[in-house]
């Protein structure tokens, strides 16, 4: 039986993608070199600091850490700016409605996410009361695919890993989930998420009697 949800929010809840990508592609314009969608791809569920060293990596630059840190800094600010203007209208499809349904049908509710904004964001679009626990980037000190995090909020909300299932648009999430003994619905396309339990378009496809059928074993 499944007793908690644990959700990624960066392209799980949110669509804050396109923040992400706006902010890094402006800094790779200032670097001289061009930052595409398809190499946006590589950076989601990956850390700030690793998000920048594939960046540089793609431009072909090298960098001191000085430096870096201070990139790090510029692309952050640029991205708070955006995410400082979010609002309920930026949860994803079939988000809220689940969220719901969870805390209805008694099962706990945790985030788990590498992002240092996620307060701010779930603050903004309203997500903030639908969670028993939040863990994010600053509880966290390894990044997935490591299963820390998921593993820290399953103690949270004190439901062991094989009755905890996780949301996650990234593979890295989806390994992260594999790793700390849980079930994983992967958000997005089959092909990218190949190692998750099921794959869904959105969470507009999911339910408590959904989780149900396809985990009625757990
Ligand atoms: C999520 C996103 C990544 C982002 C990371 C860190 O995992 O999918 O694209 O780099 O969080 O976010 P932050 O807000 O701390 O820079
Ligand atoms: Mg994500």
């Amino acid at each position: 039986q499944i007793k908690a949800c644990l959700f990624d929010l960066d392209g799980v809840l949110v669509d804050t993608a396109k923040y992400h990508f706006i902010a890094w592609r402006e800094l790779a314009e200032q670097l001289g070199f061009v930052f595409t969608e398809q190499d946006n791809e590589r950076l989601k569920g990956v850390s700030r600091a690793a998000s920048l060293d594939i960046l540089l990596e793609i431009g072909g630059l090298t960098f001191s850490e000085e430096d870096k840190m201070r990139f790090a800094e510029q692309k952050n600010n640029r991205y708070v700016e955006y995410i400082s203007k979010m609002d309920s209208s930026e949860i994803l499809p079939g988000a809220l409605s689940f969220l719901q349904e969870c805390r209805e049908a008694g099962i706990k509710v945790a985030l788990g996410s590498a992002s240092k904004n996620a307060m701010a964001i779930l603050n903004n679009t309203g997500l903030t009361p639908y969670f028993d626990a939040i863990i994010d980037g600053t509880h966290t000190s390894a990044a997935k695919p490591d299963p820390e995090v998921f593993l820290l909020g399953a103690q949270a909300v004190g439901i062991a890993p094989e009755h905890c299932v996780v949301f996650e648009d990234a593979e890295a999430g989806i390994l992260a989930a594999t790793r700390a003994g849980m079930r994983s619905i992967g958000i997005g396309s089959p092909e990218t998420l190949s190692e998750a339990d099921f794959v869904v378009p959105s969470l507009a496809q999911v339910s408590v009697s959904k989780l149900g059928e396809w985990f009625a074993a757990v």
